[in-house]
């Protein structure tokens, strides 16, 4: 499949996006210690980007959802990687890529509430709140999109186009 000619949010619009979540964050946990929860694999370079831009003392640690092939969600969401620093009585912040039907954030939401966290919330880089299954809102939210399928910045088509640094629509298929 390839790309839209023209980028959805080029590499400067992120970043400032970015910047503007990052304050948000650490004004909203001044004071408090914090865990943030990348998302594999796609949070990857927003995750990186973020705590960079957050400019304060922060743990990382990943999770690794498992629920698509493809474009097509299957609905069944499960974890092949879980924190391995303890999370019980402390503040987590989810890192997700997308929010689309809200399956796998509300899957791992009630997994790691397992672990009684002292709070969870989740930021998300975009939003496609028109394919909502699951009635979930992140906390935090990078860009509010229509239901395109977008890649870059981490995001992938069947593993392809997660290097690029800014986020790109694939365009639709032609017979040729
Ligand atoms: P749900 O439906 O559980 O899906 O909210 C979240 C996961 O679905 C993948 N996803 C996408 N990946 N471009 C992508 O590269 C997209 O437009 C897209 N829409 C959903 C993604 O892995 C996300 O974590
Ligand atoms: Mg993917």
């Amino acid at each position: 499949m390839r790309l839209n000619a023209t980028p959805l949010y080029t590499p400067d619009q992120i970043q400032a996006r970015v910047e503007a979540l990052a304050g948000e964050i650490r004004r909203d946990y001044a004071g408090r210690d914090l865990v943030v929860l990348a998302v594999l694999k796609g949070a990857l370079f927003f995750t990186a980007d973020l705590v960079r831009a957050m400019a304060r003392e922060v743990e990382v640690d990943c999770v690794r959802a498992r629920s698509y092939a493809g474009t097509a969600s299957t609905g069944d969401v499960r974890f092949t990687l879980l924190p391995e620093i303890p999370i019980a009585g402390r503040h987590v912040l989810v890192v997700e890529d997308i929010l689309d039907t809200g399956r796998t954030a509300t899957a791992l939401l009630a997994r790691l509430g397992e672990e009684r966290p002292a709070s969870i919330t989740v930021c998300t880089l975009l939003d496609k709140p028109t394919r909502r299954v699951v009635p979930i809102e992140a906390d935090y939210v990078g860009f509010t999109i229509p239901d395109h399928f977008v890649v870059g910045y981490g995001l992938d088509h069947d593993e392809r186009h997660r290097e690029l640094p800014g986020l790109w629509t694939l365009a639709p298929e032609r017979d040729e």
